[in-house]
């Protein structure tokens, strides 16, 4: 029996989701554009998809674009921000984001599209909100921010970061990737996105939801699907299984705090681990953290080689973000946080409503093992 605390990786789909992907992969096969009884029983399907997916972020369903997860929709919200035709504006945004914003940033500026100006990183993993007040004063088009780091868990000010930025004239988008049924997301943005392989639901689906009126700009050109913002055929079975994962995260954050106590006892008991290179400690301002993610470094150890001897204990943990993982590159965001001596040494803990104790027991016996070699 193993044990998986990589939910911040991603999640195992609920039975419920499954149930609903088969029924419509079997019953709503057809193209949900096609104009014919059989195309429109598909329709119906994605639909009220999107209709959850608009509950749960608090927006109108005409404003969610389907996506193929959230990296689509990080690209589409930060390329949308930045017309083709025009001087540069800046772009504002930090080294603690995801590549899949980091990464279009430089891309932006790259294509002259883009200035952008990287916000002060704090050691507690949040952005320095007075450097971004400078960052408004020098002029800004849109602000990107996360809602909960996905290396740290840490949340950041999402609120004030669209108070400061809404009062310069700047956009907002927030990825949401790490936060939607998990912790209150602030409303308020111009854009979010969404990735319901977070929740419990499929992959190779997403969403980007708008505010009424935000300028969308498709990324891939094609047919008429999506408004003409993101062409391509929408499978109405991973629509489903959206459905159904959003459905249940707009009343889980509830469920989801109550997490804190499984995830304090494991980062209680790893700290106290006796490891003869020393203890642990912590990555991130643990007082402003998502409640089922912990992220630890362990003096001597290198993040990637105590998760691959973990790994041979049968846990399954992280170190760094999954899509690095691999290759033994440096954490942006630990480097951003700590400097280069610490950046490659996280392993992140990551639990959800379906972790047990007995997970947790044997993940820190696991730990103990290998710490002590
Ligand atoms: C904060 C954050 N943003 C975006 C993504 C990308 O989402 P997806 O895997 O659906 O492309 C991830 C996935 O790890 C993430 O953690």
């Amino acid at each position: 029996m193993r044990a998986y605390l990589d939910w911040n990786a991603t999640t195992p789909p609920r039975a419920e989701v499954l149930d609903a992907m088969r029924e419509a992969a079997a019953r709503a096969w057809a193209n949900p554009s096609s104009v014919h009884g059989d195309g429109r029983a598909a329709r119906a399907v994605v639909e009220d998809a999107r209709a959850a997916v608009a509950e749960l972020v608090g927006t109108d369903p005409r404003d969610v674009v389907l996506t193929s997860g959230g990296t689509e929709a990080n690209n589409l919200a930060l390329r949308s921000a930045f017309p083709r035709e025009g001087a540069p504006a800046a772009l504002v945004t930090s080294r603690l984001e995801h590549p899949s914003v980091s990464r279009v940033a430089e891309a932006l500026e790259r294509e002259g599209r883009a200035r952008v100006r990287w916000l002060e990183v704090t050691a507690a993993g949040a952005i320095d909100l007075g450097d971004l007040d400078r960052a408004l004063e020098e002029g800004a088009a849109l602000v990107t921010v996360q809602a909960v780091n996905h290396e740290t868990g840490v949340l950041a000010p999402v609120a004030e970061v669209i108070a400061r930025a809404h009062a310069a004239g700047a956009r907002v988008h927030v990825d949401a990737v790490q936060g939607w049924g998990k912790v209150a997301v602030p409303p308020g943005w111009d854009t979010a996105s969404v990735a319901p392989h977070k929740m419990r639901g499929p992959k190779g689906i997403g969403a980007l939801a708008t505010r009424p009126g935000a300028r969308i700009d498709p990324v891939l050109l094609g047919g008429a699907q999506e408004k003409g913002l993101r062409p391509g055929t929408v499978d109405a079975a991973l629509a489903a299984g959206f459905g159904v994962a959003a459905r249940i995260a707009a009343r889980s954050a509830e469920r989801w705090a109550a997490l804190a106590d499984l995830r304090d006892r494991i980062e209680r008991e790893l700290l106290a681990i006796e490891a003869p290179r020393g203890h642990a400690r912590v990555a991130g301002d643990a007082t402003r953290r998502a409640p089922h993610v912990s992220n630890l470094l362990w003096p001597g150890w290198i993040g990637a080689e105590l998760v691959a001897a973990l790994d041979l204990e049968g846990v399954s943990v992280s170190s760094g973000a999954a899509c690095s993982a691999g290759t033994v590159e440096p954490s942006p965001v630990l480097f951003a946080m700590l400097g280069a001596a610490d950046a490659a040494r996280g392993v992140r803990v990551s639990i959800g409503d379906a972790t047990t104790e007995d997970d947790a027991s044997r993940a820190v016996r696991a730990f103990r093992a290998v710490l002590g070699r």
